[in-house]
C-alpha cells in the first residue's frame, strides 16, 4: 500500500464506474493490451493525493472464459483497476436497456421509450431486474475488495441501486454517489416506474452529488414528494437519518491543455489546420454522437445561418467531430443517419467544386490534434438539449488564451451555470436564435471577445477537476464521521 508524507498507509478510495478508464482488447488467449483512458475522471482523482485509489468497473468487453477473465484481471490490477464481468444478456437488458434506453433518455427529459410503456411491460420490468442484478454484481466485486476505512464512491445513472446493496453488506461503508448527467424534474422523474426502489437506494449513501444546484433540488424535490421524506438545507431526512445531498460541480485538468499547447507537435497540426482553412472562420462541436447532444437541430441552425447570410457562404466552415457511442442501441443508429443525410442535403445545397460547409467526422481524435483544433476554432457551438455539465465548453475555453474565440452555449448544459457570463447562450430548440447568435459570434469585437473569454478562461483554470473530486471526498469523509458522532451522543 502507498505512503503518505508521515509515512503512514494512505486511505483508499474505491471508485466505482459503470466503465473503467480503459479500453481492453484481447491479443491471445491469456493476453490483453489495455489503454489508459485520460478522461475527465481520471485525471480528477490524479489529484487526490491524499487517498490511493482503486478503479472498480466493467471493461467494456465480454469475456465468457476464465482464463481470459484471469489474465484480463491481471492486467488491469496493474494499472489499479478491478474488473466486473458482465455476460452479453446482462450487458443487453442493463447497460443498453436500462442504462441506456430509460434512464439516460428520462433524465435528459427525452421521456420514457413508448413501445416500452405500452407494448412490453415486461420487457421494462425484466430490463429493470437485469439492472438490479447488475448492481449487486458491482456490489459483490466492492465487497471482495473492501477493507475497513475504505471511501467507496459510486459513479451515475448505472449505479443507482448500489449504495443500498454497498450498505446492506456492510452499513459502516461509507458510501458517496455521483449523478453525471441531469437530476429532472420531479414530474419527469415520477413517470419511472421504479421511482422508489430507486430513489430509497441512492438515500442509503452518506453524500449523493450532482454537477449543479437545480439538479440537487430536483433530486431532493423527488425524495419529498414521491416518498414524503423531509427536505433540509442539508439533504433528506427520514426517522433522524440525514443523507447529505448537495451540489458539486465537475471541472477539466485545464494545465493539461494549456500544457499540450505548447508542444511542437500540436503546434504542427495548428500551423496545418490554419493553412487548411485560411479565409475561413473555423466554427466547431466536438459531441458524442447522442441525441441529447442537439446535433440535428445545430446543423440545421447552421444551414439557416447560410441561407440568411449569402455572403458567408465561402468565408465560414463548421467542423463538426461526432463520437460514435452505443452502437447497438437503435436509438442511435437511426441518429447516425439522420444526421447524415441532413449534412449532405446542406453540403449538396452550398458546396462547391472545392470546398463544403460542414466537415463531419464519425470519429474521436487523439488528444493532440484535438487540442490543436480547439485553439484554431473561431466559435464553438455546443447546443445540447440537455447536458449534465458539458466538459467540451471546458476544454474549448482551456485552449483560447491566444484566439479568443467565442462560445455559443446551450443554457440547457450545466456549464451554462459556471461560463454563462462569458458565453453566447441560446435555446438550442430555436434555430433562429442559434443562427442569430452564430451570426453575432463571427461579428463579434475583439473587445468584447477579449472580456468574454476573461471571465470563462479564469473559472475554468480555478475550478479544475482536481478541486472537485478533493471536495466530494472530504465532505464524504467527514459526513459520515458527524453522523457516527451524532448516534453516539
Ligand atoms: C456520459 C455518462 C458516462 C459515460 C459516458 C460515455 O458522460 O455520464 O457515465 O461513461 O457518457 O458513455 P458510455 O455509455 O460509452 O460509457
Amino acid at each position: 500500500a502507498e505512503q503518505d508524507a508521515t509515512g503512514q498507509h494512505k486511505q483508499r478510495l474505491l471508485v466505482v464506474a459503470n466503465r473503467l478508464p480503459v479500453s481492453a482488447v484481447r491479443r491471445a488467449e491469456d493476453s490483453w493490451s489495455l489503454d489508459i483512458s485520460a478522461g475527465g475522471l481520471v485525471s480528477a482523482l490524479l489529484g487526490v493525493k491524499e487517498f490511493e485509489t482503486r478503479w472498480i468497473g466493467w471493461a467494456g468487453v465480454n469475456v465468457p472464459d476464465e482464463t481470459g477473465q484471469r489474465a484480463l484481471a491481471k492486467a488491469l490490477a496493474e494499472k489499479r483497476c478491478i474488473p466486473v464481468f458482465l455476460d452479453e444478456e446482462i450487458v443487453h437488458q442493463y447497460y443498453n436497456g436500462y442504462c441506456n434506453n430509460v434512464l439516460w433518455p428520462l433524465f435528459h427529459y427525452l421521456g420514457l421509450p413508448q413501445e416500452d410503456r405500452l407494448a412490453t411491460t415486461r420487457s421494462f420490468q425484466s430490463q429493470f431486474d437485469a439492472y438490479k442484478r447488475a448492481n449487486q454484481m458491482f456490489a459483490d466485486v466492492v465487497s471482495q475488495h473492501y477493507e475497513e476505512g475504505d471511501v467507496v464512491w459510486c459513479h451515475d445513472y448505472h449505479l443507482m441501486f448500489l449504495p443500498k446493496c454497498l450498505k446492506d453488506y456492510n452499513h459502516k461503508m461509507k458510501v458517496g454517489w455521483f449523478l453525471h448527467t441531469p437530476f429532472p424534474s420531479s414530474e419527469i422523474y415520477r413517470t419511472l416506474p421504479s421511482r422508489s426502489e430507486l430513489l430509497r437506494s441512492v438515500l442509503a449513501a452518506d453524500v449523493v452529488g450532482f454537477h449543479t444546484y437545480d439538479y440537487a433540488r430536483h433530486f431532493v424535490s423527488a425524495c419529498t414528494r414521491i416518498l414524503g421524506f423531509e427536505g433540509t438545507p442539508e439533504g433528506v431526512e427520514d426517522q433522524g437519518k440525514l443523507t447529505r445531498v448537495a451540489a458539486f460541480p465537475i471541472g477539466i485538468d485545464s494545465d493539461r491543455f494549456t500544457r499540450a499547447l505548447e508542444l511542437p507537435q500540436v503546434q504542427n497540426h495548428v500551423r496545418d489546420l490554419r493553412e487548411r482553412f485560411a479565409g475561413r472562420k473555423v466554427m466547431l462541436g466536438v459531441d458524442r454522437l447522442d441525441m441529447i447532444k442537439g446535433i440535428p437541430q445545430k446543423i440545421l441552425a447552421f444551414e439557416k445561418f447560410l441561407e440568411e447570410n449569402p455572403s458567408w457562404r465561402d468565408k465560414v466552415v463548421l467542423l463538426q467531430i461526432a463520437v460514435p457511442t452505443r452502437t447497438d442501441v437503435p436509438e442511435y443508429q437511426k441518429l447516425t443517419s439522420q444526421v447524415h443525410e441532413i449534412v449532405g442535403r446542406i453540403n449538396g445545397r452550398f458546396g462547391t467544386l472545392t470546398a463544403v460547409p460542414i466537415h463531419h467526422l464519425d470519429r474521436s481524435l487523439d488528444f493532440h490534434a484535438l487540442c490543436a483544433l480547439y485553439a484554431v476554432t473561431d466559435v464553438a457551438l455546443i447546443t445540447s438539449l440537455r447536458d449534465g455539465m458539458n466538459l467540451v465548453s471546458y476544454e474549448f475555453v482551456a485552449c483560447q488564451e491566444q484566439k479568443k474565440g467565442v462560445l455559443i452555449l446551450s443554457e440547457f448544459a450545466g456549464a451554462a451555470q459556471s461560463l454563462g457570463a462569458g458565453a453566447l447562450l441560446v435555446n438550442p430548440w430555436n434555430i433562429t436564435e442559434v443562427a442569430n447568435s452564430i451570426g453575432y459570434a463571427l461579428n463579434m469585437s475583439p473587445d468584447e471577445r477579449e472580456k468574454r473569454h476573461r471571465h470563462n478562461f479564469a473559472h475554468v483554470t480555478t475550478h479544475t477537476a482536481q478541486i472537485w473530486a478533493e471536495t466530494f471526498v472530504s465532505e464524504l469523509n467527514d459526513t459520515v464521521v458527524e453522523a457516527q458522532l451524532r448516534t453516539r451522543q
